[in-house]
């Protein structure tokens, strides 16, 4: 995700999975920031703050805001910036209880989905040298390491690493996306974000 950073359509993404049931992904709105800051908290050493969150809300023409939600829980979120047709992924996270169910999965997929809705191309993000987990993930979407930015992370001088997705509107990417797309989301016809 970015160190700092230096409105668009509600996707609603119903599981029948016993693991995913009952979550959705919906657009981030201003009453679900105080659980995502209490999120940020838990996972990032140089949390976002508040404000941070709210200006991100306050830009719809160039950002893209997605939530988890299940029930009145607010579970992840994750995010985009979108400049011509390049978009970068400037945050993600999903509550530590509750990883490894598809939600991270499926927070990128709506980002993906409402991009190349956007006109996006090509997608980009940094991420700890050391975040395993979240390389793992990016890689399953296609995301490939194109760079290192030396000592890119405040709290600890940790290096990022930064990966590109490349033409994500492509038949191969729009494929491989399928693939996901079908082990988390497995109902296409109650979900408008599975296509
Ligand atoms: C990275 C993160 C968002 C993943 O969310 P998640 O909901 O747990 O991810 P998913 O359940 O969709 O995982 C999809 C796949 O990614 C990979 N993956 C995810 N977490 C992994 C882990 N801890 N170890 C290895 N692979 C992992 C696996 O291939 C996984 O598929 P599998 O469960 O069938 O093996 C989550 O770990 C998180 O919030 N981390 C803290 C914040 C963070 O690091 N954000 C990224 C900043 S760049």
């Amino acid at each position: 995700m970015a160190a700092e950073p230096r409105s668009m359509q509600h996707v609603s993404d119903r599981s029948s999975r016993s693991d995913g049931s009952g979550v959705s992904i919906v657009a981030m709105r201003r009453r679900h920031l105080r659980a995502i800051t209490v999120i940020e908290k838990e996972v990032n050493p140089h949390p976002w703050s508040m404000n941070l969150f709210s200006g991100e809300l306050r830009m719809p023409a160039s950002r893209i805001w997605f939530t988890a939600i299940e029930g009145n829980d607010v579970l992840g979120f994750s995010g985009l910036m979108v400049t011509h047709d390049e978009g970068h992924i400037t945050n993600i996270a999903v509550h530590p209880d509750h990883h490894r169910r598809g939600i991270g999965s499926r927070l990128l997929l709506a980002l993906f989905n409402a991009g190349v809705e956007a006109g996006v191309m090509d997608v980009t993000l940094e991420v700890r040298a050391s975040n395993g987990p979240a390389q793992a993930l990016y890689s399953a979407f296609g995301f490939a390491p194109g760079g290192i930015r030396k000592g890119y992370y405040q709290d600890n001088s940790e290096d990022a690493i930064v990966m590109w997705a490349n033409c994500i509107g492509s038949g191969a990417e729009v494929d491989r996306r399928a693939v996901i797309r079908d082990r988390f989301v497995p109902d296409p016809k109650v979900d408008p974000d599975a296509r």
